[in-house]
């Protein structure tokens, strides 16, 4: 049983996985609190809590031992004496923001709650929900706190709604989805991902002093910038060895991570909706539901860390792909950019589906007046001058070809030179009596308001009726500036950018609905919106905009760290002629292949060799894919410290294991060895591509490589054990 209940320890709270244990209880019947969460399924022997120290203020109903500034609390409020960071602050009607939450009760539910209209993790067969409700007994609002264990992952969901059961109206000011406080101290690190626009998700590990540590976006977007996922972990901790803690929230909004160290060597680890740009009224009989976080610990270091989170995307999180492979697509965007047409488009099915692509994916271009980057988002209608078939009968006429069908949209904007925009200039982001900013050219759409999201159900309605779509690219090229909307009051305005976000989530639940056999791909300017809220309805996410390998080598590692490789779109590119260079074009296959391999890149002007070679590699890659998307990643080296990535996924019970060793720019220095440890110590295996043997104990020894004094240097085998 993965929760378990004591009552006669105040009661007392534990929850399990396989391999992790989560503890709390309740003191004098009123103080919640945390004990430990610990890679071990035991738990701790005795929970120890912090000493007491001056200046720490407590209640004299409670003794100096509970001061709030010095306990683990598990629901830290703001203003009652606990001066860390707070997880949830009311205003109260009087205007203050003291808060004050006592422990009231708890239930346990079998399965687990769904998300009130935000994405949220799946229960898994036999899991259940505990919730204990606190009070704040001067505003009567009542907390909710849910936990639900994921036993064969080793991942725990934490999620937090308030009921406003008094009389009068407050105002949420702060909510966070997880607080946690762990003791006794230790030397830690906090591990980040910070990027920027065709650089996202590079690695920072800093140590962790007594200055808080802040991750986060109010960009109205999870963003390139820093992505929601990060680490705490043991300063001795590696890939293979050392305590791990690694978070995660389901939400592609606004949202502030933070880890803090106190006086007594506590770390506080916050993460949640980010309090700018946030302020909810809650009217009495209303409730607010906080977005779903997702921790992990192991003392296996990163690399079982990742695999947990990999598991556990994958089997709670993701939307399973509609097809029993995700497709290798051929993307018009680098090849064509604006100019496509069903001529164009016509000519690239027809060359794709020769060399075996599953899916000709239609980029941006092809509706209203979008002939540049200047006009018609909004306006989801066809360009007839370029489709005068119409689009019916030019998608049914590409897959006449034999190969599916993509189509790129980016529902959420709205250039001003648009139909749309000229009819309802009011239906944007903005703040009246301010400029609107603009970014490429475009504004962003009022999601608060529900005309909007009903005008562009209806839009693309219409658009797709009698259109056998396969694929659609669900694309976000700019962040919220001025961020106000005209339909709601102004008392309301604090609410924006998360309402902003319930309505985006709407629309991707009426496309999912609408079009279930459709998969969807997530974008934003490449991986802006690399984060679980938007993996909840999307297959896969385009991974970034820039597809130069020498850079995806570092973007993949990092994404590698909190996301199953299934989800991670990988193109190969033809920049400057690479396709047709055999070394570029093998290193630009085996960097793909990390995720979801694809191509973006005119088929129209590549020799006959080259078209071959790109054939051979898809049923190259088909052979392997299933490692790729279903296989356990083991990493062997950090490209930012060594210059290389090398990993491998392992499947089928240890029996297949694609190894890739990718070295971007040139290396001296002596050979390396890589030990693949998951190998079977009594089989041997053959290398598919080369047909070479190898015993399982060989491979555990170690492959040998030795550094290239030339750039895109590479290695992969696709290692099988032979069947008794
Ligand atoms: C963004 C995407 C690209 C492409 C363009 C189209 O930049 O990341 O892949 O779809 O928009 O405008």
């Amino acid at each position: 049983m993965s929760v378990s209940v004591d009552l006669k320890k105040g009661p007392a709270f534990c929850l399990r996985t396989r391999h992790t244990c989560y503890t709390m209880h309740v003191e004098q019947g009123k103080f919640l609190l945390h004990d430990a969460y610990v890679p071990s399924r035991k738990g701790v022997a005795e929970a120890k809590q912090p000493p007491y120290r001056s200046f720490s203020p407590y209640r004299t109903d409670a003794g100096p031992e509970l001061s709030a500034d010095i306990v683990l609390s598990e629901f830290p409020a703001f203003g009652s004496g606990d001066f860390r960071g707070d997880a949830v602050r009311v205003r109260n009607p009087e205007g203050n923001e003291t808060t004050c939450f006592l422990y009231r009760g708890y239930r346990v539910l079998d399965g687990k709650p769904q998300g009130e209209g935000l994405p949220c993790a799946r229960p898994l067969p036999g899991c259940r929900t505990l919730v204990l409700t606190l009070r704040d007994e001067h505003t009567g609002v009542e907390a909710d706190l849910f936990y639900t264990a994921y036993e064969d992952t080793d991942v725990l969901i934490r999620s937090v709604r308030l009921r406003n059961t008094g009389k009068e109206a407050v105002r949420i000011e702060n909510l966070k989805s997880l607080s946690l406080d762990l003791y006794p101290a230790g030397n830690w690190d906090v591990l980040d991902l910070y990027g920027a626009h065709c650089a996202e998700r590079m690695t920072e590990r800093l140590p962790l002093g007594h200055a808080r540590v802040v991750m986060a976006s109010s960009r109205g977007a999870s963003s390139h910038f820093m992505n929601p996922f990060f680490v705490l972990c043991d300063r001795r901790a590696t890939e293979d060895r050392g305590l791990v803690y690694a978070f995660n929230l389901i939400y592609s909004g606004n949202f502030e991570n933070t880890v803090e160290q106190d006086q007594n060597g506590v770390v506080r680890v916050r993460s949640g909706l980010h309090p700018d740009h946030f302020s909810w009224l809650l009217e009495p009989g209303q409730s607010f539901r906080a977005p779903e976080a997702v921790l992990t610990c192991s003392r296996e270091g990163l690399g079982r860390m990742s695999r947990n989170m990999h598991a556990f995307v994958r089997r709670a999180v993701l939307r399973p792909c509609p097809t029993d492979r995700h497709p290798v697509v051929l993307n018009t965007w680098e090849g064509t950019f604006f100019d496509v047409s069903s001529a164009v488009v016509r000519e690239y099915a027809a060359d794709a589906s020769r060399l075996g692509f599953d899916m000709l994916v239609m980029d941006d271009g092809w509706f209203g007046k979008r002939v540049n980057d200047r006009a018609g988002l909004g306006d989801w209608t066809p360009n007839p001058g370029r489709f005068p078939e119409g689009l019916p009968e030019f998608v049914r006429a590409v897959k006449a070809d034999g190969i599916r069908f993509g189509i790129w949209i980016e529902p959420e904007m709205v250039n001003p030179d648009s139909d749309l925009y000229r009819a309802h200039p009011d239906w944007v982001i903005a703040s009246p009596g301010y400029m609107r900013s603009e970014s490429r050219n475009q504004l962003v759409l009022d999601f608060t308001n529900p005309a909007v999201v009903q005008n562009l159900k209806e839009q693309f309605e219409k658009t797709f009726r009698d259109v056998p779509l396969d694929y659609i690219k669900w694309d976000f090229n700019r962040h919220l500036s001025e961020v106000g909307s005209s339909c709601l009051p102004p008392e309301r305005q604090g609410e924006t950018a998360h309402r902003y976000m319930l309505g985006v989530y709407g629309l991707y639940d009426w496309f999912a609905r609408t079009y279930p056999g459709v998969m969807i791909e997530n974008c934003s300017g490449g991986g802006g919106r690399y984060d679980l809220g938007m993996m909840a309805y999307s297959s896969q996410i385009w991974t970034s905009d820039n597809t130069e390998p020498s850079d995806r080598v570092f973007i993949q590692y990092g994404s590698s760290l909190g996301y199953p490789a299934e989800v991670m779109s990988c193109h190969v590119s033809n920049h400057g002629g690479a396709i047709e260079k055999e070394r570029n074009r093998e290193f630009m296959f085996a960097v793909a292949t990390q995720g979801v391999l694809g191509y973006e890149f005119s088929l129209k002007n590549v020799s006959m060799e080259a078209k071959e070679a790109i054939a051979g590699q898809i049923r190259r890659y088909r052979t392997f894919a299933h490692l790729v998307e279903e296989g356990d990643l083991y990493r062997l080296s950090d490209p930012h410290a060594t210059g290389r990535s090398v990993f491998y996924y392992a499947g089928q019970g240890q029996k297949e294991i694609l190894f890739t060793y990718l070295q971007p720019a040139p290396l001296a220095g002596r050979e390396t060895r890589y030990r693949i440890h998951r190998a079977l110590p009594g089989k041997t295996y053959t290398d598919l591509f080369t047909g070479k043997k190898y015993t399982g104990a060989e491979l555990r020894e170690g492959i040998r490589v030795r550094p290239d004094p030339d750039s895109f240097s590479f290695l992969q085998m696709y290692l099988r054990a032979e069947e008794e």
